[in-house]
């Protein structure tokens, strides 16, 4: 059989139609293309160049217009609306009290401080990231005193995001894993399907959330992991899944470690909100780092959007933890490969951010307890929410509200009632039912209250 790498450059999509007609535009394009001739070239006049042709004509012309992304979008239609009651709880961004967006206090003494330091620079971070934050990173979300850390066994490179590390993690796998096949559970964040498969993955699903307890759907969940190929990767959210905010309990966590070892079923974490679950870091992290203490080998996606405000810096982090230290070192210059023709290298200011804050015990701290502060005002506005549905005497269970965690609650509203309540009540949401619970404030709670009474009276 041949290596894992020689399938995987056999197995690259080729696309000669996409070469094909690159070159036939630069043939269009080009007055000295060795396809022209010389008689060609002395007709050309500037109608005879697509690009300069006349005022409304295009190369591009018979593009289709492509559908708005479905979560990005909300926010787009939220924006042309111009009601003044109108509220997004699409936006999977915190908001404060006052419905804006939050920059955290340590972030800002953090960026002073780099501003105010004279030997910094802006060359190029090498391909892997900065390192100081790389370490840092892992050290967060495996524990201080992770044997894996100790023992040189993990790998980590800084990525654009939580997005950018499970991407670069994918085609990592796509090139050099034996099983191509990923199961992610159902339903997920809209764009792991997308990510996974441009990777070069296929996507399968796992049953994850029951619709009827508004739970987790745990004995489907088992079922679909037990008859998945050996070896195949799994999906796993870290804490406050996306959209569901359903968690397993550590002693499910417990199982499901059990069986996807005995299956050597590849874990691929994906970190999104550690702290922003609970309030508190080490809680969040404690389901990924039960599959490092076994001494398995895993993936893992970092994001620092939610947790530290930086969603525009695009600070995240891939960590591969490997089964000895020798591996860890190959596995990181095969990385390098992934990453130099996608980005080059990553960018520099978010990743100086974080690693300012994570190494200064003060603004440590600092950060830990406005992290609490945001988590805590999250877990108020359920409390709020759930209080008002009880007082309206909404038909229903809406003990999900206050038994989900994280930003988001998956209300159980059908998409006609989404749509209604956009309608009349101006409040947008995914047509799921998604709603983010960070977009919610005391003051907007009644409002959103009163809508889903309505849609649940008038809609069934
Ligand atoms: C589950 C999950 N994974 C990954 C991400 C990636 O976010 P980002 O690329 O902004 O870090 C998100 C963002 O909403 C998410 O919910």
């Amino acid at each position: 059989m041949a290596p894992a790498s020689a399938r995987a450059a056999q197995a690259q999509p080729q696309q000669p139609s996409a070469d094909r007609r690159l070159s036939t535009l630069v043939g269009h394009l080009l007055p000295s293309s060795p396809r022209r001739t010389a008689a060609d070239t002395s007709a050309t006049t500037l109608e005879s160049f697509p690009t300069m042709a006349s005022q409304g004509s295009s190369v591009f012309a018979a593009l289709a217009q492509a559908p708005e992304d479905p979560i990005l979008g909300v926010t787009v239609a939220y924006n042309k609306d111009p009601s003044p009651v109108k509220v997004n709880l699409g936006v999977g961004a915190y908001r404060t009290e006052e419905g804006k967006p939050l920059v955290l206090n340590v972030v800002r003494r953090a960026e002073q401080m780099l501003i105010n330091n004279p030997s910094r620079v802006k060359e190029y971070l090498p391909i892997t990231g900065l390192a100081e934050f790389n370490k840092l990173s892992a050290k967060l979300i495996f524990g201080a005193d992770s044997p894996a850390i100790q023992e040189n066994r993990v790998t980590t490179v800084q990525c654009l995001s939580g997005t950018g590390s499970l991407r670069v993690g994918g085609e990592f796998l796509a090139r050099h894993y034996h099983e191509r096949t990923i199961y992610i559970p159902q339903p997920t964040w809209g764009n792991h399907p997308k990510v996974f498969t441009l990777s070069g993955l296929t996507v399968r699903s796992y049953r994850y959330y029951d619709p009827a307890t508004r739970g987790l759907d745990f004995k489907g969940l088992l079922e679909d992991l037990s008859s998945a190929p050996l070896g195949s990767i799994v999906l796993l959210h870290a804490c406050a899944h996306n959209p569901t905010g359903v968690d397993p309990t550590i002693d499910q966590w417990e199982q499901i470690r059990q069986l996807m070892r005995s299956k050597s079923l590849l874990p691929f974490f994906d970190s999104a909100y550690q702290g922003f679950a609970s309030g508190s870091l080490d809680k969040d992290a404690q389901s990924v780092r039960m599959f490092v203490a076994d001494g398995g080998e895993l993936l893992m996606a970092q994001s620092y959007a939610k947790n530290m405000g930086l969603y525009g810096e695009r600070v995240g982090a891939l960590s591969i933890v490997c089964g000895s230290a020798d591996v860890a070192v190959r596995v990181e210059s095969q990385l390098k490969l992934v990453i130099r023709p996608m980005y080059s290298n990553p960018p520099l200011h978010g990743p100086s951010i974080v690693a300012t804050i994570l190494k200064d015990s003060e603004m440590f701290n600092e950060w830990t307890l406005e992290l609490k502060a945001m988590a805590d005002r999250i877990i108020s506005m359920r409390q709020q929410l759930f209080d008002a549905l009880k007082s309206r005497g909404t038909p229903g269970d809406w003990s999900h509200i206050i038994k989900q965690i994280g930003m988001f609650t998956f209300t159980g509203l059908n998409s006609d009632q989404v749509a209604f309540m956009r309608q009349e009540y101006h409040i947008y949401m995914t047509s799921d039912g998604r709603i983010s619970m960070a977009g919610l404030s005391t003051r907007t709670v009644p409002h959103l209250a009163d809508a889903i009474h309505a849609a649940v009276t008038q809609l069934k």
